[in-house]
């Protein structure tokens, strides 16, 4: 059994003005018709002995995932609530006493629910032979041949082949959850390192052990939360109480940067993680000067710009390399080497409300 867990509790702050608090952006259609979220789950249609995923979210969200479910004709077998965001270490941590308060054991799927992979049938392919090595106890990462030096990444060397299974399965030699600069850019000349893409396949069971492990205050917080847990429709609320005295920490570095069982299975998807507005660029439909254009928009001369507008007229005259966001309410105009910092101005905004 493979049992998906969506992780959808983030906040996507890099992608205001269209990304808001009560619609952070793995709601949001930002690609196609589907919100990320949807697609999340779509995209895993075929998969042999897939049952239906269990996904992990702020309370807030609640009826907003529901919905999107729905409205997909999606089944699942558990929305769990989060009073307020721990990180991802304790959602998974959630997820996994979830199936086995339920007295079974299967393999967990983890998933963002904000990534865009195009080639669906090779993402089937990897969870495949990460399916094997999940059932030998190995906790797997899905690495990506990485093309620049992200500090925003976690960075995987790869260690010796394993050949027990298909493709080139690796273990992992060492993981490194976002490095600063000068590490990065030696990761990347040095060829040994994949970029982590943030999707884990492993053994409820075995997840556990290695929290125990590496993070008891984790695992001991998740498991009272959920002792104390309140079914209300198709929620289930954790103890609020019991969650806040749990440690905020990522999986990153509360297990994988630790653990001695971890392997990598490649992945070369077209995997994006669309973190803020030049990766949707990267990723969009660009004419012959670059331009991506989303809404009503007009451009002359103008080259290599991303617009996204809903409800106005947009013209780009003799600029290049931008970012314009139009919104009801709010516009952004960033030069799009920059966007990272857009979440300076959400924080502005935090501080302002
Ligand atoms: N339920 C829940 N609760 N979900 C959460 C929480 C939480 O408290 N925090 C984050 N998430 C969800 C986000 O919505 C996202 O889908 C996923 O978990 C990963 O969280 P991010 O905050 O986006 O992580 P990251 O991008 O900084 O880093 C991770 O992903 C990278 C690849 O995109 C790491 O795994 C990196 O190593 C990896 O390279
Ligand atoms: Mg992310």
């Amino acid at each position: 059994q493979l049992i998906p867990v969506i992780l959808s509790g983030g906040s996507g702050t890099r992608l205001w003005p269209l990304s808001r608090k009560h619609r952070p952006k793995q709601f949001l259609p930002v690609v196609d018709e589907f919100t990320l979220f949807q697609s999340t789950i779509l995209r895993l249609q075929g998969i042999t002995e897939l049952e239906a995923p269990v996904v992990v979210c702020n309370e807030e969200h609640r009826f907003m995932v529901a919905e999107q479910l729905r409205e997909c004709d999606l089944p699942h077998q558990g929305i769990l609530l989060e009073p307020i965001g721990r990180n991802t270490a304790p959602a998974i941590a959630l997820a996994a006493f979830h199936i086995c308060a339920q007295h079974r054991d299967a393999n967990l799927l983890v998933l963002p629910a904000d990534h865009v992979i195009r080639d669906t049938l090779a993402l089937h392919h990897a969870i495949g032979v990460a399916q094997q090595a999940a059932n030998d106890g190995f906790l797997v990462t899905f690495g990506i041949v990485p093309n620049k030096p992200e500090t925003g990444y976690g960075y995987i060397q790869q260690g010796e082949t394993i050949n027990t299974y298909r493709g080139s399965t690796h273990r992992v030699a060492a993981f490194v959850e976002k490095p600063d600069i000068t590490t990065a850019e030696h990761y990347l000349a040095s060829g040994e390192y994949l970029w982590n893409s943030g999707m884990f396949l492993f053994r409820a069971s075995r997840f556990l052990e290695e929290l125990a492990r590496w993070q008891p205050e984790v695992l001991g917080a998740c498991q009272q939360a959920l002792l104390k847990d309140a079914h209300d429709l198709d929620f289930i609320r954790v103890c609020p109480d019991a969650f806040a005295t749990c440690p905020n920490i990522s999986v990153d570095y509360a297990v994988m940067e630790k653990t001695m069982d971890a392997v990598v299975v490649p992945l070369d998807a077209g995997w994006n993680d669309v973190g803020a507005w030049s990766a949707v660029w990267e990723d969009g439909k660009q004419d012959q000067d670059g331009n991506v254009l989303r809404g009503d928009a007009l451009i002359h001369n103008a080259h290599n710009n991303l617009v996204h507008t809903e409800h106005r007229l947009v013209a780009l005259v003799g600029v290049d390399d931008l970012v314009v966001i139009d919104t009801k309410d709010a516009t952004l105009v960033a030069r799009r080497d920059q966007v990272q910092d857009v979440k300076k101005i959400v924080d502005q905004l935090n501080v302002k409300n």
